[in-house]
């Protein structure tokens, strides 16, 4: 899954080296970045000119804060990339006036040009960025209130509930579909149940990552696990590998 997301990735950024990309955090992406850092080190893949917008960051979470999403990211892509540091945006947490700062971000990703590709990873409860059940489908960047579920599920990082933030800044469901192309990334299968949800399911607010239904370049990355249910799975696997043919045959 990671090894497939990175190479989507360098294709994007090799094609257009001033890429705009839209990065997520969490556990799923963490090989991807990885695999992106080795191509970098071994490969030279050169990130020099691209630009970054994150999607979301905790609020009132100190950037130094060892689970803030400013040091996820340093830790694990940006320190190891030869991004220039004026080309990366983290939403910031501490922002006094938040509306301000979020109708900023939003102008800010319009001034790069918009986002070329947008990376995601999906909650259980079928989030994208921090848009959580009820988040509408034409959201843009925002204070959020996290689901008592996703609450829990990232208790593991900050080693107990009662220490994980209950707002968030993130991007709008609107703002990540005005990206270029989307891909998804699904790891487990604690995240099968989302993602059949998201993919075949009805398009609604209350699984916000099924409005990627409605996208016109969308990939969906997933392991066995997390596709496990997905009822047209052998149809996928098809599809990708009708696809591969095609590829290879007109040489895209
Ligand atoms: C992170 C983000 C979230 C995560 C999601 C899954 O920037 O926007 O939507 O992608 O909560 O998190 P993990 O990967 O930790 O399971």
């Amino acid at each position: 899954m990671s090894r497939t997301a990175a190479l989507i990735i360098a294709k994007q950024v090799r094609s257009k080296p001033a890429s705009v990309l839209g990065l997520a955090t969490g556990s799923t992406p963490l090989g991807t970045y990885k695999e992106l850092v080795r191509m970098h080190a071994k490969e030279g893949l050169d990130f020099s000119e691209v630009r970054t917008f994150n999607l979301d960051e905790y609020f009132r979470l100190n950037p130094s804060h060892p689970q803030s999403y400013h040091t996820f990211m340093f830790e694990n892509l940006f320190n190891r990339m030869n991004l220039k540091p004026g080309n990366i945006a983290i939403p910031d947490g501490m922002a006094e006036n938040v509306e301000g700062f979020c109708m900023d971000y939003e102008l800010r990703i319009r001034l790069a040009g918009g986002l070329d590709l947008q990376l995601l990873g999906i909650g259980r409860d079928g989030h994208i960025g921090f848009n959580e059940p009820g988040s509408s489908l034409g959201s843009r960047t925002r204070l959020k209130t996290l689901a008592e579920e996703t609450v829990r599920d990232n208790a593991r990082f900050f080693g107990g509930k009662k220490e994980v933030p209950r707002l968030a800044i993130t991007m709008g469901v609107g703002t990540i579909m005005e990206a270029r192309k989307l891909v998804m990334l699904a790891s487990g299968v604690g995240k099968a149940d989302a993602v059949k949800r998201s993919i075949e399911g009805p398009i609604t607010a209350q699984v916000t990552a099924s409005a990627l239904q409605l996208h016109p370049s969308v990939t969906v990355v997933v392991d066995e696990e997390a596709a496990s249910t997905l009822r047209h799975r052998r149809y996928y696997a098809y599809v990708e590998k009708m696809a591969e043919e095609y590829e290879a045959e007109v040489g895209i």
